[in-house]
């Protein structure tokens, strides 16, 4: 058969020796006619293919080029090189798909983030983004086993929608009317969407939480886990126009409660990877260690890949209110000497240099924030009740991670109709229209929370990378959808 193939990683970590395998896989150099580093993706470490003297002619010799694919039987022995246990003699090799070297854009040498973001569909054959997307399908196996082991149902909320879920309006339109300007007008000038596909003004979801609350008031616990739509012009390190998101929510949760799911959540999956992943992270510990060292000492982080990671599964994360955090920021001796860009005072947005710096500088660990303005925060939370007049807050929790700022955002939702009604009402979200999220309200009405992670916000923690666009496949940001 074509494809009895040993896996390089099987290889090498089974330490066995003489016994013949079939390999296949790409070539990442090859010295003095005679080595052949082979990797197939399994692993990060390559395969030593070692090519007698003589066996192949020149013609063969020449077309084994970085990036060309090969398909090599021989027998698995003891190395006597350094950095592998074991090599492969090769007995015969045939080239299943040549690679130019003088255009294969991947020479063998360090090539920057930058420059790889602009060849992403070939970046995959690095080690930085092989152990980057290893480590980014761990996490996703891990998200399903922590919810599958505690009775959670995954449920498929749509990717289309008619409705805002968070109230923020950004959103991409799905429809199929032209846009030519021909497209069927009401009296009023405006179009008329009850022509359009859907029959109504339709989007990309920008949250599953809406329809996830439907199944958790039938199955108790659900998550989502699905591709998230935002429409704003944010080019930072931290945003993506179309990201992953995880929504578990949960019928007969509080706030609390709330807290200790999402906490429980982030160690387990820092644990999965850090059990099943150690070459992949040793390998980015590294990465990191080196990419510090060309930065000044002042603005180096204080801590490794590994020890970062290990301290936040080994200690529990700090709780603090909005209004503490507030405080904590005015007393601040940054504020003093007038360090922030943006002014504090009860009642802001929080800015991400006032979330950085109560995470890296003051606490020095992850933060859960708590009780928020209702002014800022979306129509579904619950109001808080014996607020100060003038400081009405709400049940949210955004948590905040060293070097990313909010990873999670949340909250325990408002089970009492007549208060969501007026509060829908006040932000004028159009109620006839949302009946159907109503009816959970109308019908055996529960306390409930939940709350989404970013998964690559995620993904960029666990692996150290700063730019959010390293940790996507394939980026989609403002005036950016290559590939
Ligand atoms: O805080 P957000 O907007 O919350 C919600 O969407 C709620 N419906 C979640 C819920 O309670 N079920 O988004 C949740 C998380 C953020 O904390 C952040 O990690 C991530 O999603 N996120 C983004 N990640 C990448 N690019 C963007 N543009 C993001 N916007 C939010
Ligand atoms: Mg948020």
């Amino acid at each position: 058969m074509f494809n009895k193939r040993v896996k390089i990683k099987a290889l090498l970590t089974a330490d066995q020796t003489n016994y013949q395998v079939t390999v296949m896989g790409w070539v990442r150099t090859f010295r003095n006619n005679q080595f052949i580093a082979l990797n197939d993706g399994s692993t990060n470490h390559n395969l030593q293919i070692v090519v007698a003297l003589g066996s192949l002619d020149d013609a063969t010799i020449k077309r084994i080029t970085t990036g060309a694919s090969l398909k090599v039987t021989g027998t698995v022995v003891a190395s006597l090189g350094k950095g592998q246990k074991v090599e492969v003699n090769a007995e015969t090799i045939e080239i299943l798909g040549d690679s130019d070297a003088e255009k294969f854009p991947l020479q063998p040498k360090k090539h920057s983030l930058e420059f790889l973001r602009e060849k992403a569909h070939l970046r995959f054959k690095t080690n930085t983004f092989g152990a980057i997307f290893r480590v980014r399908h761990a996490l996703a196996f891990a998200v399903h086993q922590f919810f599958n082991s505690r009775g959670f149902v995954y449920l498929h909320t749509p990717i289309i929608t008619a409705s805002d879920a968070e109230g923020a309006g950004e959103m991409f339109r799905v429809t199929t009317l032209p846009i030519d300007g021909t497209a069927p007008k009401n009296e009023d000038g405006s179009i008329n969407y009850s022509e359009d596909f859907f029959g109504k003004s339709t989007n990309l979801t920008v949250s599953g939480q809406l329809e996830g609350e439907l199944g958790a008031m039938a199955f108790s616990d659900i998550y989502t886990f699905g591709p998230t739509f935002r429409a704003e012009n944010s080019n930072t390190a931290r945003h993506l126009a179309e990201f992953w998101m995880i929504e578990p929510e949960v019928a007969f949760n509080d706030l609390e409660d709330n807290m200790d799911l999402a906490e429980d959540f982030i160690q387990y999956l820092i644990k999965y990877v850090m059990d099943n992943n150690k070459e992949d992270l040793e390998f980015l510990d590294q990465r990191l260690a080196e990419e510090e060292k060309q930065k000044p000492q002042n603005e180096r982080q204080e801590f490794g890949l590994l020890e970062k990671l290990r301290f936040v599964t080994d200690n529990k994360f700090e709780r603090i209110t909005y209004t503490e955090a507030i405080q904590i920021l005015l007393d601040s001796p940054h504020y003093k000497k007038k360090k922030f860009k943006y002014d504090v005072s009860w009642g802001i947005d929080m800015q991400s240099e006032h979330e950085r710096y109560l995470v890296e500088k003051h606490f020095k660990k992850p933060v859960i924030v708590t009780n928020y303005p209702a002014a800022i925060k979306a129509f579904y939370m619950r109001l808080n009740d014996g607020c100060e007049p003038g400081k009405q807050t709400v049940a949210a929790m955004d948590i905040l991670a060293p070097g990313i700022g909010e990873i999670v955002g949340g909250s325990q939702r408002e089970e009492r109709l007549e208060k969501l009604e007026a509060r829908m009402a006040d932000m004028h979200i159009p109620a006839e229209e949302m009946s159907w999220y109503l009816d959970t309200r109308r019908f055996g009405t529960v306390p409930h929370a939940g709350f989404g992670l970013g998964f690559e916000r995620m993904v960029l923690f666990v692996t150290g990378m700063t730019n959010i666009r390293d940790v996507i496949p394939f980026a989609r940001t403002p005036k950016n959808c290559e590939f």
